[in-house]
């Protein structure tokens, strides 16, 4: 794993002219916008990357972005890769450890999820402020290397308080209703039962979608902190519960796109 992090992060350099990110940025749904943001410097198509899997899923092309963006040198990652498709753990959480290697220190995720929590609303945005893991598995499982970060990571602030406080104030401030909360990650790719709604409402979490926990407890180990947002795009609350579709979930989160952008772009400019 060390020799293939060392061999694409080699790769990377040399085509983006050792361009060096201080933010990563994985537009999941719901933030694709703020590609057009981003003043871009170079663009690698995954297919170009060593050791890069290549996305499969509608609506998720591949690329890494290399750039500008609130002042701050990012890499974005347009197209992210989910468990359901197939992939490892490591290949899932392989970008976050190239970023890592390419000296970003503060990963922003933005995902889509439906939302358990009965004051929520379709179309809203939750700030993730903690998350459950309910992947079978932990992209951590197996040989630890000391120089990636520890065996036993600490998980108490996941979700980095300052960031959180910055983007509410911003929200705030641009007059956007957030609310903030737990999202639990699963496999998928079914959504969820209503039964499976309430179960996991009742652990405790307030959203639920099929990615960035892996992500984010890769980005943990490495010692990055982490932003998190999430679109609400369908409820899983009781008497609410109605058929989902992708189509749907794209739509939706694509409303609210703007919103997510602008207070994504505007915590980075703040870091
Ligand atoms: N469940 C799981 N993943 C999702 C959902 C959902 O209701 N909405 C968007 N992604």
């Amino acid at each position: 794993m060390l020799e293939q992090i060392n061999f694409t992060t080699k790769s990377i350099l040399e085509k983006t002219n050792q361009f060096k990110p201080q933010v990563g940025i994985i537009l999941g749904t719901g933030l694709g916008g703020l590609v057009k943001e981003i003043a871009a410097e170079f663009v690698l198509p995954y297919q170009d990357i060593p050791h890069f899997p290549v996305s499969t899923v509608e609506g998720h092309s591949g690329k890494l972005i290399f750039g500008e963006l609130g002042g701050k040198k990012v890499m974005a990652m347009q197209g992210r890769f989910h468990f359901y498709e197939g992939y490892n753990m490591q290949e899932i959480t392989f970008p976050v450890r190239v970023m890592k290697a390419l000296g970003v220190h503060t990963l922003c995720v933005s995902n889509a999820s439906g939302g358990m929590n009965p004051t929520f609303e379709i179309g809203e945005i939750m700030i993730i402020n903690d998350h459950i893991n309910l992947f079978p598995t932990n992209p951590l499982i197996g040989k630890n290397y000391p120089e990636l970060g520890p065996r036993f990571p600490d998980m108490s602030e996941a979700y980095d308080k300052k960031l959180i406080a910055s983007a509410l104030q911003i929200a705030k401030t641009h007059q956007i209703k957030v609310s903030q909360g737990c999202y639990a990650g699963l496999t998928g790719p079914c959504f969820e039962t209503p039964a499976e709604y309430r179960y996991i409402s009742r652990i405790g979490a307030d959203a639920v979608g099929m990615s960035t926990v892996p992500e984010v407890i890769v980005a943990k180990h490495s010692g990055m902190r982490v932003f998190g947002i999430s679109i609400i795009t369908d409820l899983g609350v009781e008497g609410k519960i109605v058929e989902v579709t992708h189509e749907e979930v794209q739509h939706i989160a694509a409303t609210a796109e703007p919103k997510m952008s602008l207070i994504v772009k505007e915590v980075i400019k703040q870091l």
